[in-house]
């Protein structure tokens, strides 16, 4: 496992990425991948596929961030997905376990590269889930920094029985989302925490008790609920650093949401891996999650609750 930092020092925000240098689609584990369609023109997606996952390593750059680089393995076509290798808060990563035996090849890869992240000093613990729990790392588990606490979403891919590990490994407490549409599978297709307090979501996604949940916790001024054209193209999936929000597309309503709140939109065009089911924040994993990271941006939300937005 070969794990290098292109960029950065310790207080910059890091995140760990894959090239997609083996990027495809060649089974299905969710509603967006067809091999079929992908083969009949898989040269030139794939090519596209290094373009746009270049434009938002940049866009990670330019708004301040480290990467460091996950070694691509040919035959695991979504370790670009790195958001699924990990739950990490405070120096200390749990290693997901996969839902499906088309990704439970990567789970050694993920173990290497966090052990080689440790004896570089950027981590304490990697913690092992127990046997027969599975748990897809940060694209179930979501520190909300604000409120001081993990949303795990559960039902197609993480056991809503891994909330209590959590808890119990990394010291914050999980409060379990199952999830309705099999289309957002994972938490980070149809939810997002922004250091503010304010949280996107595809209400449509969610259980009516996990709704209730969001709605116990979240007031409504910080609740931005989108509607199904920003949630089809994946606006939930953002990768938030600072102030800047880096996103595949967004709609003008969205924008004016998160503008109004103090954010910039960034859009960098992912649409080759929505054909797997992912967008920009499944092929990040932020590695330098804190649980006392509110700090100066956590003002609250300058405008009234909006209805659905896009
Ligand atoms: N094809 C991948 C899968 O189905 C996509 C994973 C997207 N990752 C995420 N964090 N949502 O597992």
């Amino acid at each position: 496992m070969n794990i290098h930092a292109t960029l950065g020092q310790n207080s910059q925000p890091r995140f760990l990425m894959c090239p997609p240098r083996h990027f495809a689609v060649t089974y299905s584990i969710n509603p967006w991948m067809d091999p079929k369609a992908w083969a009949d023109s898989g040269a030139a997606l794939h090519e596209e596929a290094g373009r746009q996952w270049t434009g938002l390593r940049r866009a990670l750059a330019a708004a301040g961030a480290a990467v460091e680089m996950l070694e691509p393995a040919a035959d695991l076509p979504d370790l670009v997905f790195t958001a699924n290798g990990a739950v990490v808060l405070d120096r200390k990563a749990v290693l997901a376990r996969f839902r499906h035996g088309e990704r439970r090849d990567e789970e050694p890869l993920f173990a290497a590269a966090f052990a080689a992240l440790q004896a570089r000093g950027l981590f304490d613990e990697i913690v092992t889930l127990p046997e027969g729990t599975t748990l897809e790392g940060a694209g179930d588990c979501i520190f909300d920094a604000r409120r001081g606490h993990f949303w795990m979403g559960c039902g197609f891919r993480s056991d809503a029985a891994a909330a209590a590990f959590i808890e119990r490994r990394l010291g914050a407490p999980c409060v379990p989302l199952p999830l309705a549409d099999p289309s957002f599978y994972h938490l980070d297709t149809a939810f997002c925490t922004l250091p503010c307090g304010s949280v996107i979501h595809y209400p449509d996604a969610f259980t009516p008790a996990a709704l209730a949940s969001i709605h116990e916790r979240v007031a409504p001024e910080y609740r931005i609920a989108l509607g199904r054209a920003d949630a089809a193209r994946f606006a939930a999936n953002a990768v938030c650093v600072d102030r800047t929000i880096i996103m595949s597309r967004c709609s003008a309503v969205l924008r004016r949401a998160l503008a109004e709140r103090g954010y910039t939109v960034v859009t960098t065009p992912l649409e080759v891996f929505l054909r797997s089911g992912g967008s920009a924040c499944c092929l990040t994993l932020r590695l330098d999650r804190r649980s006392n990271e509110i700090a100066a941006v956590a003002d609250a939300p300058k405008t009234a609750a909006v209805g659905k937005v896009g």
